[in-house]
């Protein structure tokens, strides 16, 4: 897919919102397309590319930097981007907007603290709230929402296969990827 189109979808919402989830089955459905997509993880960055940084202001915006260094080369060279990471700052996600321009596709993961807390995948809010993990999105540190995202998925009221339809139907209605062929009516 030498002509591919880059961009970079921006994933922002709280823990256990499902942008990991999400993204997997968008990286999939792209990949089958014959897309080179690349997802930048939150937890994946923070092994690596930012491995050694904490969750204070600095070193959260120091995170989100990187990513979107990252997601700007890539997308700038027509390599679609993903990245699932909290971003909880709108300062630090509009600059990555402005770095980005019209490449740039906010995706607001959207659940609420109560739901994720439900949730609790990985354990972590049980933690926050022992006062174990300071610090914690949502709980003990801010979460800013965004005010004009592209795309809002309401995961509390769709399943992730239908949030990863909705970011895909935008992505085609938008020319970002190629429609695909619907079933033709017989003539
Ligand atoms: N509609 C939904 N969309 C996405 N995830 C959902 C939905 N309903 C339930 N879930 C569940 O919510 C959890 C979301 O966890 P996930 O790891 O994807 O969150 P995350 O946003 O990547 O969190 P973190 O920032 O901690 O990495 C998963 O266990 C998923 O199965
Ligand atoms: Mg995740």
């Amino acid at each position: 897919m030498a002509d591919e189109k880059g961009f970079t979808l921006w994933f922002t919402g709280l823990s256990g919102a499902g942008k990991t989830t999400i993204s997997k089955i968008v990286e999939e459905k792209l990949r089958e397309r014959g897309s080179r997509i690349e997802v930048l993880d939150g937890d994946v960055v923070r092994e690596n590319l930012s491995k050694g940084l904490g969750f204070s202001k600095e070193d959260r915006d120091t995170n989100i930097r990187r990513i979107a260094f990252v997601a700007n080369l890539l997308s700038r060279n027509g390599v679609p981007v993903i990245t699932a990471a909290i971003s909880p700052y709108r300062e630090i996600r509009d600059e990555a907007r402005q770095m980005m321009d019209d490449r740039f596709i906010e995706v607001y993961v959207k659940a609420s603290v109560e739901t994720c807390e439900e949730r609790d995948v990985k354990g972590l809010y049980a933690k926050a709230r022992a006062g174990e993990i300071k610090e914690f999105t949502g709980i003990s540190d801010p979460y800013e929402e965004p005010l004009n995202p592209e795309i809002v998925v309401e995961t509390e009221q769709q399943s992730p296969e239908q949030s990863a339809q909705q970011i895909l139907d935008y992505l085609e209605a938008n020319g970002f990827i190629a429609a695909t062929e619907r079933a033709a009516s017989p003539a």
